[in-house]
């Protein structure tokens, strides 16, 4: 890592001494204002509003045209600085019509470099052309074979944590809001969506105007456009995907409505209007994106029977926890995704009841304890921590499960500790009254102080707070989720394992999250015999659900269950969900006959994947250019 990376960084930290303690001792906390993850210095000069005007080329794989800002020259100083990554700056006017002097800084591998551009006292506006480089890590381009229709070309952007730079030049920290206006010019027949107000047809010139009059962060910037058609699903809520594909998605998706009005009931108003959900192609590197008024989503979530939905959940929850209240720092992860695990399993309570919502909790709980012992292990203890340490890292590294699961863990505890009627009151308060700012850990747990434990300190020792956000590891705390239906599945594995027939097993009304429970639970003695079994009588090889394709592929490869090989195979050759990707590699590498396999696969299916997943496996597999 180089020095210099920081060397236009202030990390301003001041020490804040709050006395909320009856014995009047001091607490310190310290706040971290600065963002590591961007050149921009927000306290100088800050961007307000976007006019983004740009044109996709299919042919160059490249973005051009100019980003156009609204500043707040706070400082009146004789700079503004931008975050910039694989693009190449044309030119940058100012308000006035003078042309602006500017200069792009050294590179950095993920931070990309600082464009500083020199402006007035009373610059209030300026205007910068740019274009992308084929390369840009926050854009996919795909041939029209990695699409669902092989017709048409597509595009789509992923811009957390720190890659909308790469497509765009802009102040890329989650704490910095703007609005924007964009028109985007794409090739004639093809439709653009973005995280804006959205057209829901084809045009026939290929130009989309959109606007987006809420303050967003940079990483909620996103760009879709391929062969799309929309379907409506209910007032406010609708699906886009290609043709080929609409009807399953349609069907798969027609809970979102509900979902919405429940999300409304527990925490307050949808303040974006719309809530729209776009099926992407399955190179999509996640499962879903929490685009604000349209979530990006995988393929890979429709199972045929709606078992997948609560990604839906999560993204739309997301619409609170995230895209109103922000994470200020990537540090903060968690505030964005431990609460909207936890809205995303209220409101899946509220819709399917508790027994099916405490199997998602029990399945949660067990990535919760997977990934603290792999972090140990690796000694990346620090990982295990809410609050995280990122400085100086690719924030895409330190963003494991912790956040998700150890911070639902932690809303969990709070709401059993206090009682339900309380703490959802305190949730709704806290979205309204942060709504379109930031949050840092320590502002949330200032917060806590002043609406929650009024300097009860009994409660702030039952809570807990502090040892759950700072320290490694899962607390004793912990309230671990119980699933009686879970109880049953291993009952029913033991009772196989004791010589009862696998066909006798009363599987017929099993959801998919028991079927997901028995492959977790498989015995590791397992032989080539009872894995035919398993597939002769449960078809895992043929499911269409690609959490337990995955599950029985991990097996697969664990027992060296040949036959499932070839699914192996075109399931890692079309899917680049990296969820998916890293466990199956993360088996085969284990042996000397599945390094070969691993990487025979990976040389066919690495053009198919994103930089996110690619970048990640590369490292998995020790892979270098052929
Ligand atoms: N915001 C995340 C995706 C993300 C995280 C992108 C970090 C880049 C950096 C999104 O809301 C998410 O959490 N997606 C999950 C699905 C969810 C159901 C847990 C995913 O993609 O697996
Ligand atoms: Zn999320």
């Amino acid at each position: 890592m180089h020095t210099s990376r920081f060397s236009a960084l202030i990390l301003i930290a001041f020490t804040l001494y709050a006395c909320h303690s009856p014995n009047n001792k001091k607490t310190e906390k310290t706040m971290e204002i600065n963002d590591t993850h961007t050149y921009a210095k927000p306290n100088d000069a800050v961007i307000t509003h976007l006019d983004l005007n740009i044109q996709i080329d299919f042919n160059q794989h490249q973005i051009s045209g100019t980003a156009s800002y609204q500043i707040d020259h706070k400082s009146k100083g004789k700079e503004i600085i931008f975050d910039t990554r694989d693009m190449d700056i044309l030119d940058v006017v100012l308000d006035d019509g003078t042309k602006a002097t500017w200069t792009l800084g050294d590179a950095d591998e993920f931070m990309g470099k600082s464009l500083s551009i020199s402006i007035k006292p009373l610059t209030k506006s300026l205007s910068i052309t740019y274009k992308t480089h084929p390369e840009a890590a926050g854009l996919q381009w795909l041939d029209p074979q990695q699409t669902a229709g092989k017709k048409h070309p597509f595009l789509f952007t992923q811009s957390e944590a720190i890659l909308a730079r790469t497509w765009i030049p802009i102040q890329d920290s989650p704490g910095i809001r703007f609005s924007y206006n964009a028109k985007v010019q794409v090739p004639k027949g093809l439709l653009a969506l973005m995280s804006a107000s959205n057209p829901q047809k084809i045009n026939t010139d290929g130009e989309y105007n959109f606007v987006m009059k809420q303050p967003i962060p940079a990483y909620l910037m996103a760009l879709a456009v391929g062969n799309i058609v929309f379907r409506p699903e209910g007032l406010r809520t609708g699906v886009y995907a290609e043709p080929e594909i609409i009807d399953k998605a349609a069907w798969e998706f027609a809970e979102m409505e509900d979902m919405l009005t429940t999300a409304e009931k527990l925490y307050g108003p949808y303040r974006w209007e719309r809530y729209d959900l776009i099926v992407l192609p399955p190179s999509f590197p996640f499962g879903g994106m929490e685009n604000p008024r349209l979530t990006f989503a995988t393929p890979t979530v429709i199972a045929g029977d709606r078992s997948l939905t609560a990604l839906v959940a999560h993204e739309l929850a997301h619409s609170w926890s995230g895209n109103l209240v922000t994470n200020a720092n990537w540090n903060d992860f968690w505030l964005n995704e431990g609460f909207t695990v936890y809205f995303e399993r209220r409101i899946t309570e509220a819709l399917k009841g508790k027994t099916y919502a405490e199997m998602l909790a029990q399945l949660g709980y067990q990535d919760l304890v997977a990934e603290t012992k792999r972090l140990t292990q690796e000694e990346k203890a620090a990982d295990t921590h809410l609050k995280l340490q990122l400085d100086g890292r690719d924030p895409d590294d330190g963003m494991t499960d912790i956040a998700y699961e150890k911070g639902y863990a932690l809303l969990r505890h709070i709401e059993k500790s206090i009682g339900r009627e309380k703490w959802d009151a305190f949730l709704k308060n806290y979205f309204n009254t942060n709504a379109f700012q930031s949050m840092t850990t320590e502002a949330f747990l200032d917060y806590t102080e002043d609406n929650l434990i009024k300097g009860n300190d009994s409660l702030r020792k039952v809570l807990n707070m502090k040892q759950w956000i700072y320290e490694a590891g899962i607390p004793d705390d912990i309230d671990i989720p119980h699933s009686d239906v879970f109880e049953k599945v291993e009952q029913n594995i033991s009772d196989w394992q004791n010589g009862k027939a696998l066909g006798e097993l009363p599987t017929g009304n099993w959801t998919s999250h028991e079927w997901q429970h028995f492959l977790r639970k498989m015995p590791d003695t397992l032989t080539l015999q009872e894995m035919q079994q398993l597939d002769e009588i449960f078809h895992f090889s043929k499911s269409g659900n690609s959490e337990i394709v995955a599950l029985w592929l991990e097996l697969a490869i664990k027992h060296d269950y040949e036959t499932a090989y070839p699914v192996l195979d075109s399931f890692l050759v079309n899917v680049g969900r990296r969820k998916f990707l890293i466990p199956l590699y993360t088996a085969l590498i284990k042996t000397e006959k599945g390094k070969k396999m691993a990487m025979d696969i990976y040389r066919k299916a690495r053009p198919n994947y994103h930089s996110v997943s690619y970048n990640s496996v590369d490292e998995l597999l020790g892979w270098k250019a052929e």
